[in-house]
């Protein structure tokens, strides 16, 4: 089968990381087209990932745009969907893995005549977008694809909440490789040594830093802490949230935790820094549709606290494999941080539990199986799609 994969994006957020596990076993039958240059094509090229960027104009519609400035994007997509519609000639599917591709994605359907897959990465809620972007994302889903993968049981529920189609969605989790979070001991020291962590209780935040990943949260927690926890904050401001970064900075001054507190901006070596934490927070103020930081961290057999809201709650059980906190409460995570500093051994057996059990959860190949079936399955019967 031959896919015309489609994302917005020119930087790598979780839905890109997933969508590169996800198109690399299609080799050349793959196409991923971007409606952005960036740091995402390049790594889609060191995958092997064959890949085109077919907008060099950034889409000026937002998560929280109106009406208005929906329908004036129109015009400014005529040229994207043409190209698509070509492009998507030559595939026997479509796979929109976010919003705007769904958009352009749907529209390239009806004229290619090619059945449309909608991976669904969001929450479709009015917390995270406007009620237009929500009525056209469930509107063009429901009308056009043929299939909704959704990234957690919450995604799946606020789709249909939201009017989406039932019969059409299923739940498929992000598959993982636990070999890459196997880490060597030696590179791990040196790390420790390079970033100044030696003797600390290191607690990690993994997210690109914007609003409702919560990284003030742990900043407010880290001052109701012991002097010898310190956090790490990976990850950069991906889509222009730069307000919230000078924000951050100003907060860590104003609670005297400038030694205590460390940006290190967007990372790849993402496996050894968590092996080079205590603890990976994840303090998400609006519900995390999946939250693929909180199975890495169990994968690298760090224990995990998380907000518990949306799919973070289909990841974590308190006490068995990590701990959930109320999100927004940082009184909460200073809680969970400070048991986990006193007591090691049984967040030791909870953080290998949860390594065992989501090496198993969420396993690449069987993942990756498993979509190869559902779009066969959803596909045999349409004549134009070739076994090839
Ligand atoms: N990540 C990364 N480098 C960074 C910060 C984050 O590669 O500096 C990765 C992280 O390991 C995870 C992804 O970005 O795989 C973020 O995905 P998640 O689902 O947690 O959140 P999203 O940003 O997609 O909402
Ligand atoms: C999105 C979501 C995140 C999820 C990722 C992969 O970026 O915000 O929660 O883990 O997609 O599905």
């Amino acid at each position: 089968m031959k896919i015309l994969f489609l994302d917005q994006s020119g930087k790598p957020g979780g839905a890109e990381l997933c969508l590169i596990d996800i198109a690399k076993p299609y080799g050349d039958r793959a196409l991923v087209g971007l409606f952005a240059d960036g740091s995402f094509k390049d790594l889609l090229q060191q995958n092997h990932i064959p890949v085109e960027v077919l907008a060099t104009q950034a889409i000026q519609v937002r998560k929280e745009s109106s009406l208005l400035q929906g329908f004036k994007s129109l015009g400014q997509l005529a040229p994207l969907i043409t190209k698509v519609v070509k492009k998507a000639r030559e595939y026997d599917l479509i796979y929109a893995n976010t919003q705007k591709a769904l958009v352009v994605g749907a529209l390239a359907s009806f004229f290619s005549r090619r059945p449309l897959v909608y991976h669904l990465h969001d929450i479709l809620s009015q917390e995270h977008f406007s009620q237009t972007n929500l009525r056209i994302a469930v509107n063009l889903a429901n009308r056009f694809a043929s299939l909704v993968i959704a990234n957690s049981q919450a995604s799946k529920t606020a789709f249909v909440q939201a009017g989406g189609r039932p019969d059409i969605i299923e739940v498929v989790y992000n598959g993982f490789n636990p070999k890459i979070y196997q880490t060597d001991e030696s590179d791990i020291k040196h790390l420790q040594q390079q970033l100044g962590l030696e003797g600390k209780f290191v607690v990690g935040h993994f997210s690109r830093l914007a609003p409702w990943k919560g990284q003030h949260i742990l900043i407010d927690a880290l001052a109701k802490c012991p002097h010898d926890v310190i956090a790490i904050l990976v990850g950069d401001a991906l889509f222009g949230e730069q307000d919230y970064v000078q924000k951050l900075h100003q907060q860590v001054s104003e609670l005297g935790l400038e030694n205590r507190v460390k940006f290190l901006g967007f990372r790849s070596d993402i496996p050894q820094l968590m092996a080079a934490c205590d603890l990976v927070a994840h303090t998400s103020t609006s519900p995390e549709p999946f939250g693929r930081v909180i199975v890495e961290a169990m994968l690298c057999g760090k224990p995990v606290v998380a907000a518990k809201a949306g799919g973070a709650m289909e990841l974590v059980e308190h006490g068995l494999n990590g701990f959930l906190v109320t999100p927004g409460k940082p009184q909460e995570l200073a809680r969970v941080i400070i048991t986990c500093l006193q007591e090691t051994e049984i967040t030791a057996t909870i953080a290998n539990n949860a390594k065992t059990t989501a090496s198993q959860r969420f396993d690449m190949t069987v993942i990756n199986d498993y979509i190869a079936k559902l779009l066969v399955s959803k596909f045999r019967s349409l004549r134009h799609i070739s076994s090839r």
